[in-house]
């Protein structure tokens, strides 16, 4: 039976921004000289001092592995990750703490059902009934599980509010239905999903649920068992806790059915070179030394999380929610994505016929201290559907002040406001005409070589960045370069041009300048400004130059030298990456198709013998 610890406090004292506020020691600091207003909660929140103690002083005071000590600091550890256990299964009302697993976050929980469940479960010609809100991590695992088992996917669609379209859920839902996995509340739209409902109708077709709680936890009460949910799924860094650390919950049932996820040291009773049995629940499913200081922390986040309250917590995000919604529907130019009735703390938005990009709009909050998240959030198959790359999101916790939303409501008036006189005056052609090749290749901005070499172009361009001396300098550098690159026609914005692994979109055109030897031209562009900047440097070391000096060149260094590899998120330099990578590839096959023509105008008996493989 579930030890309940003592029942859920009930604050006795009024809610005090400010004193929450004054727990959590980051909230002091300031973001290129201004003061740090958090609006990526969805991302990860931030840690209250007791969190952080109480990992500290696990560390100092308590640190021993568990399970296996005789001695007292062991045993001590021992407890302190049990109790942690029981915290967590109080805080989800599950039945018992043993229901409750330990893991590295969401995405493990996910993985491991997934994974364990379904290769159990699954049969070719199964079906497994996703959402198209669902996060990256709801997903991918459920591919890589059908693609084993010949199972298969179906997708519940939404409507244009951003809700999910319960009749379609219905129709999709058949006697091949093994099991419903979706959020509770989409990390992109923040559409509250109504799963007790999902949960009903899926038992009724005799399927199993999973539940990805990871961006509900932290705003309202969970209880498994008044949703009868067979699995639920949440990460402890989104919830004021560590990162590392989450939880998977599953009915007793479930879990002991299902073959254990890795194996190791603590998941075994005995083990033989013939054969290993397993441990009791929990341990079965977690082999090896656990994230012990981890499942402490996030012990200690529940308990601080209970001691504010998940109603007021929630009373006070949706009443910034609506502070928001107001202030960023009344700005022209940006819409916001997402009308949905029931909606957790967050506000998602794109700018409209702007030449500015999301991520302009993050880069740019960022220098005034504003910290929201830019990008596809994990959500491709949902940005295909509302036909965006990406969106830029506001997320709330409670620590989080009406006067941050008024910071971000000032800031984008004004970022708006700097780039309309540019989209009134853009005269690049936005559409060339494209009747014939000869026409495009002629409105093509193809660039000619800016220096004598990739190395004397990285040289001129660092000389200028060595000149300024903060990263915002060099931001606006970047996005000035940006504001110079010639537009490419929409025609050749095609999906075979457009480079994978972009946050934002981009279009890479190349060509063996005419008559020329190996010498290779780009041009491209995007819809964001800064990766314009990048565009707009990329072309100056590397178009105009030879094939064999563009694979020679060294861009890391060069990266490096200009601050890039240390500013640039790791979603933007994975873009980079993906814009060198083409442009290298490029140059190989150019090089390539050069060997191949020497060699044909050889003499048949000169050419290098091709190698037979036997
Ligand atoms: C809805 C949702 N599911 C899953 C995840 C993955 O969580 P984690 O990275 O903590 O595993 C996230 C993270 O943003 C999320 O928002």
């Amino acid at each position: 039976m579930t030890p309940r610890l003592s029942p859920t406090p009930v604050p006795a004292t009024p809610f005090d921004l400010s004193a929450v506020r004054a727990q959590f020691p980051i909230l002091k600091t300031r973001v290129h000289g201004q003061p740090l207003a958090y609006l990526d909660n969805a991302a990860s929140t931030q840690q209250p001092l007791k969190v952080i103690q109480a990992v500290s002083d696990y560390h100092q005071q308590y640190h021993a592995n568990i399970h296996r000590g005789v001695y007292q600091l062991s045993r001590n550890a021992t407890r302190m990750h049990d109790y942690a256990r029981e915290v967590v299964a109080h805080f989800i009302h599950a039945a018992e703490p043993a229901e409750c697993l330990f893991t590295r976050g969401t995405t493990e929980s996910i993985n491991l059902v997934a994974a364990c469940w379904g290769r159990a479960n699954l049969r070719p010609g199964d079906e497994i009934i996703l959402s198209v809100l669902e996060h990256h991590s709801n997903i991918v695992p459920w591919q890589m599980i059908c693609e084993a088992t010949g199972a298969r996917i179906r997708v519940i669609p939404s409507n244009e509010r951003g809700e999910l379209r319960l009749d379609e859920y219905r129709r999709l839902l058949s006697s091949r239905t093994r099991l419903v996995a979706v959020n509770q509340v989409s990390n992109a739209l923040g559409t509250i999903n109504p799963v007790a409902e999902i949960i009903a109708e899926a038992h009724a077709a005799g399927a199993v649920t999973l539940i990805d709680g990871a961006q509900w936890v932290a705003h309202g009460v969970t209880d498994v068992q008044a949703l009868d949910a067979d699995f639920y799924a949440f990460s402890g860094h989104k919830l004021y806790g560590p990162t590392g650390i989450g939880v998977l919950y599953g009915k007793r049932h479930l879990l002991e059915a299902m073959p254990p996820y890795q194996g190791g040291g603590d998941m075994i009773e005995q083990v033989t070179f013939e054969k290993t049995t397993y441990a009791a629940l929990p341990n079965k499913f977690e082999a090896g030394t656990p994230h012990i200081a981890g499942a402490i922390g996030l012990a200690a986040a529940i308990e601080w999380l209970e001691t504010v309250g998940l109603e007021r917590i929630g009373a006070h995000e949706q009443q910034l929610l609506r502070q928001a919604t107001a202030r960023l529907s009344a700005i022209e130019g940006i819409a916001i994505k997402s009308s949905a009735a029931h909606k957790g703390a967050l506000v998602s938005w794109i700018p409209v016929d702007l030449p500015i990009g999301t991520l302009d709009i993050g880069m740019q909050l960022d220098l005034r201290g504003i910290c929201i998240r830019t990008g596809h959030h994990c959500c491709q198959p949902l940005m295909d559907r509302m036909g965006v790359a990406s969106t830029a999101r506001a997320s709330f916790a409670i620590y989080n002040d009406p006067a941050e939303i008024d910071r971000l409501g000032d800031a984008l008036t004004e970022i708006i406001a700097a780039a309309r006189p540019r989209a009134a005056g853009a005269s690049a052609p936005k559409s060339a005409p494209a009747s014939t090749a000869a026409l495009v290749s002629e409105s093509i901005g193809y660039a000619v070589a800016a220096a004598d070499s990739p190395e004397a172009a990285a040289e001129a361009i660092a000389e200028v960045f060595d000149l300024l001396p903060d990263w915002p300098m060099r931001h606006q550098q970047i996005i000035d370069l940006g504001e110079r690159l010639p537009v490419l026609p929409e025609s050749l914005k095609t999906p075979e041009r457009l480079v994978p692994g972009c946050q934002s979109r981009v279009y890479l055109v190349a060509r063996l300048r005419p008559d020329s030897d190996g010498v290779i031209e780009l041009a491209a562009d995007s819809d964001s400004n800064l990766v314009r900047g990048l565009i707009a440097i990329l072309q100056q070391l590397y178009s105009g130059q030879t094939a064999t000096a563009i694979l020679a060149f060294d861009i890391a260094t060069f990266f490096k030298r200009i601050g890039l590899d240390e500013q640039l998120s790791m979603a933007r330099r994975n873009g980079l990456a993906s814009m060198v990578e083409r442009i290298r590839r490029i140059a190989a096959h150019a090089l390539q198709q050069d060997r191949h023509q020497r060699e044909d105008r050889m003499p048949t008996g000169a050419r290098p013998q091709q190698q037979v493989s036997n």
